[in-house]
């Protein structure tokens, strides 16, 4: 990337993605396999690709099915599927005689780096972006074909460079959730950070923890803490009076189908309401089969032995922490008695989940050419371009923060090779017949034969 002291642009893009976890790669590689070839940059915070780092807990499975990787269900002869990657690594008689579609979370992290490696030459890491804003204009009715987009680069101090973009996909992800009030710090932690701290703390110290939360996260930690620190005591503190299955069977699976997202988008709003309502079990707030049977039969066993530590404080929530020195006490308000506790950990894992990708704090000046719904929500096209007014001509996709208009796969890894071909079809749809982008700093995209 060019950097630009005076604000002014200096590379100028077809298509600038924004965070390179698995929806802008996927949408590289959609990219890469068309027809027409575009430029594209990519600017990732991160300094190498990495996929929720933080929870590759060692025994962590998928929970998607390996085919719905980033290519296979738009060209399922892509060499960027995973079985293109199982075959390079000569495992894929081995993986197939697993019977079984869920690869580790630890797996799959190779396969993106794997898939990764192509396209280091198309993008930034260590790059933040910062905001959109519009180029300056002699006539502010013209209609603005370019944007450009602000990226703080660690490598250089800090330094803000600015590129220009045709189109701008923004895939930053999904946002870490903390309980109103609840503020981290050393020993209270949020799940998405877990393993990096975890890593550094003093082990020892740790003989009294707790986990927050009935989710998939909530329940591979509580069944990591348990099976690491084997002189501890582990709290789960559950909202619910256990943990709920994470719906995953033939029928309620179509909701991820690429045609869940045709009926979702064009359906009414009661429509939208009920698939929310009948299908938010396939994956919030719940926790895979495995998971749970594993922990029960750990809480079973302790009782076997009579040394009991994995105990499940249910129908309750944290209400708050407080730093009483050399530990941290919880404040738990019970469902059941109406009464609030307080006990005290050497740590606190608040696995409270997520917010939604908000694009909102990158569009910066351009929020205000950008429709809103009757609830205030972004007005998302089928193709996940938000719907601009005049004199924006260029293209703002969002890959996430879609529930309201695409449905549950928004988050999700389920659609991400379909949603990057389609998105990438929308693009070069809507590019002019010959472009005249000028590539500079990361690579353009090479051309097709
Ligand atoms: P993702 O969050 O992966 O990537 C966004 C990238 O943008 C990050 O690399 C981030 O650093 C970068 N970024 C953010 N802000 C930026 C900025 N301002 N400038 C530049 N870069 C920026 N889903 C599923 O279908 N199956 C599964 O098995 C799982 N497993 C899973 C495990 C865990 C622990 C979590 C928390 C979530 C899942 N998910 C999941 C859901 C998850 O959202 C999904 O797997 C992908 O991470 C979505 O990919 P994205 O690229 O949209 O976001
Ligand atoms: P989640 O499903 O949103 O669960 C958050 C949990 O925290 C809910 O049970 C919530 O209860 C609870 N909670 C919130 N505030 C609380 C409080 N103050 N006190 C007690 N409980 C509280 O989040 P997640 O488990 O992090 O999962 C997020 C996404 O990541 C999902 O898509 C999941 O599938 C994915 N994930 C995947 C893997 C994997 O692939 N192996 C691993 C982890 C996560 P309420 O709902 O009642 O508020």
């Amino acid at each position: 990337m060019r950097s630009s002291e005076s604000g002014r642009c200096s590379g100028s893009y077809d298509v600038v993605g924004l965070g390179f976890g698995p929806a802008n790669l996927a949408l590289a590689i959609a990219l890469e396999e068309h027809q027409r070839p575009v430029t594209a940059a990519f600017f990732e915070r991160q300094t190498t690709l990495g996929w929720h780092r933080d929870m590759l807990l060692p025994s962590a499975k998928m929970q998607v099915a390996f085919m719905k990787d980033l290519a296979t269900f738009r060209n399922p002869t892509s060499r960027f599927s995973f079985v293109s990657y199982l075959h390079a690594k000569e495992r894929l008689a081995r993986f197939v005689n697993r019977q079984d579609f869920f690869p580790t979370r630890r797996e799959f992290h190779d396969y993106l780096q794997w898939a990764e490696s192509a396209f280091t030459d198309r993008v930034t890491y260590g790059a933040e972006a910062i905001a959109l804003r519009l180029p300056p204009r002699a006539d502010p009715a013209a209609p603005v074909d370019h944007v450009y987009v602000d990226v703080r680069e660690a490598g250089s101090g800090g330094a803000v460079s600015t590129v220009a973009a045709r189109n701008v996909v923004i895939s930053t992800g999904l946002v870490p959730r903390m309980p109103v009030g609840i503020e981290r710090d050393q020993r209270v932690w949020h799940s998405s950070e877990f393993l990096g701290r975890f890593g550094t703390c003093d082990r020892a110290a740790l003989r009294r923890v707790a986990v927050v939360g009935a989710g998939q996260s909530a329940a591979e930690v509580v069944r990591f803490l348990y099976d690491t620190l084997p002189g501890a005591a582990v709290y789960a503190i559950l909202p619910s009076y256990g943990y709920s299955i994470a719906e995953n069977t033939p029928f309620a699976n179509e909701v991820f189908d690429a045609s869940a997202i045709d009926d979702f988008h064009g359906g009414s709003q009661r429509a939208k309401d009920a698939i929310w309502r009948y299908h938010r079990n396939t994956n919030y707030s719940v926790v895979d089969d495995e998971v749970i049977n594993d922990l029960y039969q750990r809480a079973y066993d302790d009782e076997v032995s009579g040394n009991r530590r994995l105990e499940f404080i249910n129908l309750s929530r944290v209400t708050g922490v407080k730093d009483i020195g050399d530990s941290t006490q919880v404040t738990v308000h019970s469902l059941a008695s109406d009464q609030a506790a307080e006990f005290t950990v050497d740590l606190v894992v608040f696995a409270t989940g997520y917010d939604a990708m908000a694009p909102g704090d990158l569009l910066g000046d351009l929020d205000a050419y950008c429709a809103r719904d009757q609830d205030g929500s972004y007005v998302v096209e089928r193709d996940y371009r938000l719907a601009t007014s005049t004199p924006l001509n260029c293209g703002l996709y969002v890959q996430g923060g879609t529930e309201h208009t695409h449905g549950l796969s928004s988050s999700l890894l389920s659609n991400v090779a379909v949603r990057g071909g389609e998105i990438a079809d929308s693009i070069v749809e809507r590019l002019p017949r010959e472009t005249d982008s000028t590539s500079g700093g990361p690579a353009a995209l090479s051309s097709r034969p």
